[in-house]
């Protein structure tokens, strides 16, 4: 029987609450399909922080690279400032493996009611490929004159030739397996360093893909134009902070951000590739036993066919499918529902 290890760090909050969740689901699918998915567990985070101080071990990556995939829950703690706890483990981990494209699918599933007025099942599906190894998460910069008037503090953002060029590039490759549009988001308007860049650079790489059309928004217009039309999106590519920001908005204009899933890989490396919910530890419903579970198993879903089993990956995806088509069944608060999370995985299950 395949096998396949699994690196599992839960970390903060409802992080733990929807792997555990998660993981019951998953299982089941592997053993449907004739394989086994060994989960091996590392509790780093901010309790590991605030015990030992560090998020992880100095080795940790050491610890992470033999595994086929890593899956992530979320982290971040109200008692420890953000920048220590992400910069002490999420993010590292990200950059470590060189995991450059974040790959965020958004979509309107039937059963699910948009915020957005006219709106039913299929109406919204496109897929972000969003930077994520530079740009503006550079950690390029300082701080200086603490506490003088002249204080200053510098946060430039980094873009690379090769950076760019292969984000770029795996967006077009999707585009092209698509519909064949693909937007690419600047603010070229303002910066005109990075922006003008990563500009020059879609054209040049457009060059490579003649079925695909490109359009071009500045990101302000493209938060607007994700309300007004998502429909006319298939696949977009941006930078590391607009990746980010606008898969917010993709993950409340398809319902909730408990059912946005995303993967952070570097594809064809031997290195393991991240995959995690986009929502974070959620602390005003952490211990309330609601957290939705759904972005955690389709992000599951997401590894499986990233190990090649797509079978079980599929097999995933449409019990999430399903179980929101029927109004009967079990939902968390945050999709209109009043059960647990426990309840989603329970029914999620027996759909296997
Ligand atoms: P958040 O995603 O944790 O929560 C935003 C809102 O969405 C909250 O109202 C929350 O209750 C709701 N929500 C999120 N996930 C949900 C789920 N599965 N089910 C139901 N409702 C859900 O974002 P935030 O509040 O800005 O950040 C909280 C902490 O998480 C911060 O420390 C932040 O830095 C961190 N964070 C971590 C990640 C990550 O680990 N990938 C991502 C985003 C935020
Ligand atoms: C995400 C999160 C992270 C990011 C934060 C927590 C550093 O918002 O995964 O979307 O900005 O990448
Ligand atoms: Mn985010």
């Amino acid at each position: 029987m395949d096998s396949y290890e699994v690196a599992v760090i839960p970390g903060d909050g409802i992080g733990v609450e929807v792997v555990d969740a998660g993981l019951s689901v998953v299982e089941r699918a592997a053993a449907d399909a004739g394989f086994e998915v060994e989960t091996t567990r590392f509790d780093w985070g901010t309790e590991h922080y605030l015990d030992r101080g560090e998020m992880m071990p100095d080795d940790g990556l050491d610890r992470l690279r033999g595994f086929d995939n890593i899956f992530l829950g979320a982290v971040g703690h109200p008692e420890v400032p953000d920048h220590v706890t992400l910069h002490g483990l999420l993010l590292p981990i990200r950059k470590g493996f060189d995991q450059y494209v974040c790959k965020r699918p958004n979509v309107l599933f039937e059963g699910i009611d948009s915020p957005l007025r006219g709106y039913g099942p299929g109406d919204i599906d496109f897929v972000v490929y969003r930077e994520n190894t530079e740009g503006e998460y550079a950690s390029v910069g300082g701080r200086e004159h603490r506490g003088f008037d002249h204080e200053t503090a510098v946060q430039s953002a980094l873009f690379t030739r090769r950076g760019t060029e292969r984000i770029v590039r795996a967006a077009f490759r999707a585009a092209a397996e698509r519909e064949g549009h693909l937007t690419s988001i600047t603010k070229s308007n303002a910066q005109a360093h990075s922006m003008v860049f990563w500009d020059d650079i879609v054209a040049e790489v457009s060059t490579e893909f003649p079925s695909v059309d490109v359009e071009r928004l500045l990101v302000d217009a493209a938060a607007m134009d994700l309300i007004r039309r998502p429909h006319e999106f298939d696949v977009v590519v941006a930078s590391n902070l607009f990746g980010d920001i606008l898969t917010d908005i993709g993950a409340q204009i398809t319902g909730s951000m408990g059912l946005a899933p995303s993967g952070n890989v570097h594809p064809g490396d031997a290195n393991p590739s991240m995959f995690e919910p986009v929502h974070g530890s959620a602390p005003d419903i952490v211990g309330d036993g609601v957290a939705n579970p759904l972005a955690t198993v389709l992000s599951w879903s997401m590894l499986l066919d990233d190990l090649g089993e797509t079978a079980a990956g599929d097999a995933l995806w449409s019990a999430v499918v399903d179980q929101l088509a029927e109004e009967s069944a079990p939902r968390t608060p945050d999709i209109g529902g009043t059960a647990g999370t426990e309840d989603v995985v329970a029914d999620l299950r027996s759909r296997l």
